[in-house]
């Protein structure tokens, strides 16, 4: 799909419109635009064998270099902190600029006559992305407006009812469940899981919080957890809760693009999503899932209609947001779906492992998060065993910045305390990770 074809279609309705000299003005700087969006936003990668696995190709490093070519590259210091946002592609970005300079030429032309068909073409293709229905997913600015909107529009409590979050959940989210249980005036109960686990141990915790809450009816469910990378067992745990009648909002956020999967793998109504972080979009777009016949449970956006409940879109208000970010979406995925998903997951896994398996040799390193593939991502934590405290990070941290050169964030929030989180992007080479595993043993 081209990324702006209806765009293109349009521009000689536009050109009549304006009309005149400011018409020819106007027409040439779409012209200039349109021109632009015509490049490819699929990666330049060298030839490489049809049927090479991505587990092998995880370990090209010359693939990988040239993988890294498609990205503008910071000097002077090794980020491992690609948890927070995603790089966009030279290509994506080229979109990403080359939008911006055109709907700031046309503005209100562009936004009131052409911005909602661009805007049903954005979420039409992650839609198809996604493994999703059209009219399944609306577009939004993060996942953090996703997921509130459906914890906040969520209608369904009765007295004595209860809502579950776990240790590992994002801590904005953790925070809302809580004041949704006070608004609300239901039970809010935090499970804890194990600093190191795996899917089965995670899903009996799980199915343990259920049995002991019987009175159980939202529950929010994170599928990689922002503190460690840790991937939770989200089919499995979704199926036990609907068994016993509770409505799961699955997160996320730090999921997609890092690991490669289909919405409908997961068993979930509901889920929030960010295109910022893995799939390489520009900053500002997220998307919100609602399976087709869900819509009841959760209500329009305060002073939205929407009498049959059949109109996901009503559930979210974004109002004025950037355009340009929304209309790069299709060559965001495009660029993503290049170098593949299956391949983004096995070098990032990769990258991961080479430092672990040498953090897990040194008795005074504790990893934390999945012990086994299954439950483990290219996002990782640490800390020097049995310092938790959140001073003990800052100092890891900062040492890990001022005498390796290495930089990383710290994370608040897992129940048996503060730790480093590494995260490399797949534009990070084996050499690089090579400076944390020498950093890890010197500490
Ligand atoms: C697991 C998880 N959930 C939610 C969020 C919130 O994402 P955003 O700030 O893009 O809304 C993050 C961000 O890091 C995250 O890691």
């Amino acid at each position: 799909m081209s990324v702006v074809p209806e765009y293109l279609n349009r521009r000689r309705a536009l050109k009549t419109l304006i009309g005149g000299v400011l018409g020819t003005f106007a027409a040439s700087k779409l012209v200039h635009s349109n021109s632009k969006v015509a490049s490819s936003t699929t990666a330049k990668l060298p030839p490489r064998p049809n049927n090479i696995s991505p587990e092998l190709l995880a370990k090209d490093e010359s693939f990988w270099a040239q993988v890294a070519l498609n990205y503008d590259k910071a000097q002077r210091i090794v980020n491992l902190e690609h948890g927070y946002w995603g790089k966009m592609s030279k290509q994506v970005q080229e979109v990403f600029v080359d939008k911006t300079k055109m709907v700031n030429t046309q503005l209100s032309v562009y936004a009131r006559k052409h911005f909602s068909e661009d805007l049903k073409l954005s979420a039409g293709k992650i839609a198809q992305a996604l493994g999703a229905n059209y009219d399944e997913v609306v577009i939004t600015r993060n996942a953090t407006e996703s997921i509130h909107n459906l914890m906040r529009q969520y209608n369904d409590f009765n007295a004595n009812d209860t809502v579950l979050f776990a240790d590992i959940d994002y801590p904005s989210f953790k925070d809302t469940m809580r004041w949704l249980a006070k608004t609300q005036s239901v039970e809010p109960v935090e499970v804890t899981l194990p600093a190191q686990t795996n899917q089965a141990e995670i899903l009996k915790v799980y199915t343990k919080a259920f049995d002991e809450n019987p009175n159980l009816k939202l529950m929010l469910l994170t599928h990689v957890s922002n503190q460690h990378g840790l991937i939770l067992p989200v089919a499995d745990i979704a199926k036990a809760a609907k068994a016993r009648g509770i409505d799961v909002i699955c997160d996320c956020a730090q999921s997609w693009g890092l690991l490669d999967f289909n919405i409908t793998d997961l068993n979930v109504d509901w889920a929030g999503f960010n295109l910022h972080k893995w799939i390489g979009s520009p900053v500002g777009v997220g998307a919100l899932y609602m399976k087709k016949g869900t819509l009841g449970k959760i209500s329009p956006y305060p002073g939205e209609t929407d009498p049959t409940n059949t109109l996901a879109h009503k559930r979210v208000h974004t109002a004025t947001s950037n355009f340009a970010s929304v209309l790069t979406i299709p060559a965001a995925i495009d660029f993503h779906q290049s170098i593949g998903a299956a391949n983004k997951e096995a070098r990032l896994r990769y990258l991961r492992n080479l430092w672990v398996e040498e953090a897990r040799k040194l008795p005074n390193i504790e990893v934390l998060g999945g012990e086994d593939d299954a439950s483990s991502t290219g996002m990782g934590a640490f800390r020097m065993r049995e310092k938790v405290s959140l001073n003990d990070a800052k100092v890891l941290k900062k040492r890990l910045e001022n005498e390796f050169n290495v930089f990383t964030v710290l994370r608040v929030g897992l129940a048996s305390g503060c730790c480093i989180r590494v995260t490399p992007q797949i534009f990070i080479s084996a050499e690089e990770i090579n400076h944390l595993i020498l950093a890890l043993k010197s500490l």
